[in-house]
């Protein structure tokens, strides 16, 4: 058997220059995080971008990127900065990300845009098929490259490729409304197996097929007339034992170096005598429902005044996507909610949130997730979320409450948790109070069945089972061909 080729637009490795040489740091997102442990196991290199545009890269720094980068068993792939303009800020995250978040308001269709796209994954494609050796398999990621798939089997038609989408698929009524849908389709279709988080998106997808392309769909089956491709569900997992392991090493020796984020929560404990801590931590994306989340809180106070002074948010909003307008407009609309808030509220010894916008480190996340007393995550829409199941597998004493939007992918496999429509303020108020009140055996006991479901199904197994899944697919292919 040969290698696996993952290749995902973005490298689980961050590339940045600073005072002429380079930064490396881990890249967020639930794709980087939650693959990088199949990763360094198995015998797969990755194909990606480090962030950097490639005239960004002086030429003496451009064999230390490629150095970087295959240290770390990393291929990339340089893109300039028209095509990030374009292809990354453009048809990726001003199409595509919007219309499967059911944005349609914020979804342009830019025909130049979409040539780029077309571009790009023809690019991403050369670059796997250099890599490729026989017996290889592919593992596609993610709505950046829904073309790729059929690019490489135009090269290589025997070769196996799995695909999967990290994002939510749209009902068929809103993927329709996209000019490039057949082309999107025909695209995934190259692939032997597609994987989807949940049930949902697998079903919209073989919808939109059979209704856009017309082609017959057996049960989770496309039959392409040349070709049978399936498509599967395989809700992503986390590396538990990671999680769980940090969070007890950390209860045994914290840190010795204090970062702000420790002082802080080292302060909140000191001056606390019972103050509860909710969490929040998201990219700073216009589909995680950051701003309502505010809003809410801000409401929550006002409801139960009892709370003033006797709870506070903490909210970690990771920079992301930020040349994307609506991102900018976000950014400044959740500034000022929070200075209203903290305005409204505040007294001498008691700020309501304690807002951080940039990234964390893994130990600084893994001291948030233990310090917190409940987890408020409010998605309008969310693939999966890998934020919900990573703070649950943190509480190794099996207290805390995950209060989880039912939009995110993860609540069908969190059910335990408080469930919220993240419009439905009255319940997402009433959600914080019960949280905040849970007997801590009512606590224990939802938890209990939640880590025993991510330990089983961590993010070792899901891709076991993808790839079990795509060798029967490609099997049956060969063999009844
Ligand atoms: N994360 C991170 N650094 C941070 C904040 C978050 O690496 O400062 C990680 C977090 O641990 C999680 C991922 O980013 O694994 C976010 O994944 P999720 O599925 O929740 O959302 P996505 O960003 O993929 O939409
Ligand atoms: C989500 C997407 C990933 C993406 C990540 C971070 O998790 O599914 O494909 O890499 O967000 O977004 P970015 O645009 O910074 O790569």
């Amino acid at each position: 058997m040969g290698k696996t080729i993952i290749i995902s637009n973005r490298l689980p490795l961050q590339i940045n220059i600073s005072e002429n040489d380079l930064e490396v740091s881990p890249s967020v997102g639930g794709l980087a995080t939650g693959l990088k442990s199949f990763h360094q196991e198995g015998d797969s290199i990755w194909i990606g971008w480090t962030g950097l545009a490639s005239e960004e890269i002086p030429e003496n720094l451009k064999p230390k990127v490629l150095e970087k980068a295959k240290s770390q068993g990393c291929i990339p792939v340089d893109l300039t900065s028209e095509e990030i303009e374009k292809f990354y800020y453009g048809f990726s995250n001003r199409t595509i990300w919007p219309l499967f978040h059911y944005f349609m308001e914020y979804t342009e269709f830019d025909a130049e845009h979409w040539e780029a796209y077309k571009q790009v994954n023809q690019k991403y494609a050369d670059a796997v098929i250099e890599k490729l050796e026989d017996g290889d398999t592919v593992w596609v990621h993610d709505y950046q490259l829904l073309l790729l798939p059929a690019l490489i089997r135009k090269e290589k038609p025997k070769v196996t490729i799995g695909f999967f989408n990290h994002i939510p698929f749209p009902s068929y009524e809103v993927f329709r409304t996209l000019p490039w849908r057949e082309e999107i389709l025909r695209g995934m279709l190259g692939a032997d197996l597609l994987g989807f988080h949940t049930y949902d998106y697998e079903r919209h997808f073989l919808r939109s097929v059979n209704r856009i392309l017309h082609y017959d769909i057996n049960f989770n089956a496309v039959n392409k007339g040349n070709r049978i491709v399936k498509a599967d569900s395989f809700p992503m997992g986390i590396d538990y034992n990671k999680f769980r392991n940090s969070a007890l090493e950390h209860k045994s020796q914290p840190k010795s170096e204090t970062t702000d984020i420790q002082k802080k929560l080292d302060y909140h404990k000191y001056v606390s005598k019972g103050t509860k801590l909710i969490i929040s931590i998201d990219r700073l994306d216009y589909t995680k429902g950051i701003a309502n989340r505010i809003r809410a809180f801000g409401y929550f106070l006002e409801k139960y005044p009892e709370y003033q002074e006797n709870v506070r948010l903490i909210m970690l909003a990771v920079p992301s996507r930020t040349n994307v307008p609506q991102y900018q407009l976000l950014k400044k609309e959740i500034d000022e909610l929070v200075g209203r808030i903290n305005g409204k509220f505040a007294t001498v010894n008691w700020t309501p949130i304690w807002y951080f916008y940039r990234s964390m480190p893994f130990d600084n996340l893994i001291d948030l997730y233990t310090s917190s007393d409940v987890a408020l995550i409010t998605p309008v829409r969310d693939g999966m979320n890998l934020v919900a199941k990573e703070y649950i597998a943190t509480r190794t004493d099996n207290t805390g409450v995950l209060i989880l939007s039912e939009m995110a992918g993860a609540a069908q496999e969190l059910s335990e948790a408080l469930l919220i429509n993240p419009n439905n303020f009255e319940q997402i108020v009433d959600s914080i109070k019960y949280a905040l009140e849970m007997p801590e055996e009512e606590q224990i006991r939802r938890n209990k069945i939640m880590q025993k479901r991510l330990r089983r199904y961590s993010v070792e197994k899901w891709a076991k089972d993808f790839m079990t899944n795509l060798r029967e697919t490609t099997w049956t292919r060969k063999t009844f061909r």
